[in-house]
């Protein structure tokens, strides 16, 4: 209940840069940050909103050190720095981290997301993708939530950028039920060398 209200009033100021009426399930949580292991750091959350995915990053083994939080929602950075503190916490617009130098390039293991794709103009998704991807090592990944049947990237953008995406799983277990995909590098050097 205590995360409902905070939700609530972000939603009401920002329905569009919210763009959902309650967090994210414990279940997609645990789905989304499956594949993200303790000794893979550091990690980037972007869009976390009142944390349901940085608790599972941290039960998952993830020091508070080595993780980086970007969301724009004044209120909702406020609640995260208040409940985890050791994390960094950036407030800004995901589509500008381009170029806001927050880890050199290629040093980055995982991002996950729980940013509104669906609701964002293609720009701005491409300034996300290719701002987190200068950041992401050869073989690092982008975890994305989504309501909806596909996964919330336009093909164009994918290929624009050789990348591919993967469903990894769907749990009903969430309001409304949301699937997970994974968006990698097309051509990694470990593909490469096992090819
Ligand atoms: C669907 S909600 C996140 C749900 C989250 N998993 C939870 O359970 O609270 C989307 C979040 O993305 C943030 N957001 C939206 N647009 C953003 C942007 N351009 N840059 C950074 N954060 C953004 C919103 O403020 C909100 O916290």
């Amino acid at each position: 209940m205590s995360d409902l209200l905070p939700f609530f009033r972000a939603w009401v100021t920002d329905p569009k840069k919210v763009s959902a009426i309650s967090p994210s399930s414990p279940a997609l949580a645990r789905l989304i940050t499956s594949e993200v292991t303790a000794n893979q750091t550091p990690v980037l959350e972007l869009g976390p909103g009142t944390g349901v995915f940085t608790r599972a990053l941290l039960d998952r083994g993830i020091r508070p050190d080595d993780l980086t939080l970007i969301e724009a929602g004044p209120q909702f950075s406020k609640l995260l720095a208040d409940r985890y503190p050791g994390v960094r916490i950036v407030e800004m617009d995901a589509s500008r981290l381009g170029n806001a130098q927050l880890f050199q390039p290629g040093s980055l293991s995982n991002a996950i997301s729980g940013l509104p794709l669906l609701s964002m103009s293609p720009r701005k998704i491409m300034g996300i993708l290719r701002g987190t991807f200068g950041y992401l090592r050869e073989d690092g990944a982008f975890y994305q939530f989504t309501y909806g049947p596909r996964c919330p990237v336009p093909s164009a953008i994918l290929s624009r950028l050789d990348l591919r995406a993967t469903r990894i799983g769907t749990t009903v277990r969430n309001m409304p039920p949301s699937s997970v995909y994974k968006i990698e590098r097309q051509n990694r050097a470990t593909d490469r060398k096992s090819a």
